[in-house]
């Protein structure tokens, strides 16, 4: 038997300790409760959910998604039932779950974030937030939050004073270094860091010869982006003491393992599900069969090894 655990927010009192480094990605598997005919979702290391933002959102007009080269881009405009349904209706099922949830957050302004994850607190069923600071800042023109150390702290500071759950901040990879945003979010009291978020970009429908999504830009995620993710999360982790969890075009076992040996402490699988909803259980197999092979008793031998 291999030891997969990992402890995820080791500064936290609660803390985030995961049977196994396997997540799923936000607003790629729902509530969980969508793929549970699946497989055993159970089985997994934790579960984020889709992007939850203060009120119910209808999302962004069609079309949202469009294929791309080894990827896809998407436009969904974060739609989502909001935290008070959220609350009543999902949390008493997850509540019931070993697998451990971590809710998604994702706001219009530094309030926004701070409002929901006070409401959050202390809500049997969830075991962390996961902020998402890859919105646009209403007040500041629409700016990504994660685009810039000192806004990205800000909201990292207030949702740090709202709750007592363990806090991982998403990072953008819409920015100029990533590091810096990496740095003071920690410095602001994250307990963890998740990355990479969908790249910029769009598509042209040649027909119309108008921009092929309704939003006209959208987020770039799959194999497509895995080589930029993997430098992201290698630069990250070399640049901050709190786990780092990596994610980004992870399609396979291999994929996941590249991340881990970069300084992912664990990985989240997203675009795969869409096209094989087993992908995270199989990501999890496949580790675990290469630990064996190469005589590997415990992951924390693996994290970071192409660092050192
Ligand atoms: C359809 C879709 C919806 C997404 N919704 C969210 C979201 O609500 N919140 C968030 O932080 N990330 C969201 N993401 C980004 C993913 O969680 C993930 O960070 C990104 O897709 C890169 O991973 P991947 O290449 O494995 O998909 C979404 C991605 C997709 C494809």
């Amino acid at each position: 038997m291999v030891n997969l655990s990992v402890q995820l927010a080791p500064k936290n009192l609660q803390g985030l300790l995961l049977t196994n480094p396997v997540m799923t990605s936000a607003g790629t598997f729902g509530y969980g409760t969508e793929y549970s005919h699946t497989f055993d979702i159970q089985k997994l290391g934790a579960m984020v959910c889709k992007g939850t933002t203060l009120k119910p959102r209808e999302g962004n007009p069609q079309p949202r998604l469009a294929e791309t080269a080894s990827g896809m881009l998407n436009s969904i405009g974060l739609q989502n039932i909001g935290v008070n349904a959220l609350i009543k209706e999902k949390t008493p099922i997850w509540a019931s779950w070993r697998l451990p949830v971590i809710v998604n957050i994702a706001g219009e302004s530094v309030d926004d974030y701070a409002q929901m994850a006070s409401q959050l607190d202390g809500v049997a069923g969830i075991s962390g937030l996961e902020v998402n600071i890859s919105c646009p800042n209403v007040a500041a023109g629409g700016a990504e939050f994660g685009a810039n150390p000192d806004s990205a702290a800000e909201v990292t500071t207030k949702v740090r004073k709202a709750t007592s759950l363990p806090v991982l901040v998403k990072l953008t990879p819409n920015t100029t270094d990533i590091a810096k945003v990496a740095v003071a979010v920690t410095e602001a009291g994250a307990d963890a860091i998740s990355l990479i978020n969908t790249l910029k970009g769009m598509a042209i429908d040649l027909n119309k010869r108008k921009p092929l999504l309704g939003n006209i830009t959208g987020g770039l995620s799959g194999p497509a982006i895995k080589p930029v993710a993997l430098y992201m999360v290698y630069e990250v982790a070399g640049a901050v003491d709190i786990p780092v969890i990596g994610g980004g075009g992870i399609t396979t076992a291999s994929d996941a393992l590249e991340f881990i040996m970069a300084g992912a402490s664990a990985i989240q699988v997203g675009s795969a599900s869409f096209t094989n909803p087993r992908a995270p259980l199989d990501v999890l197999e496949g580790i675990e069969q290469f630990m064996q092979k190469e005589g590997i008793n415990n992951l924390t031998e693996l994290i970071g090894s192409a660092r050192r």
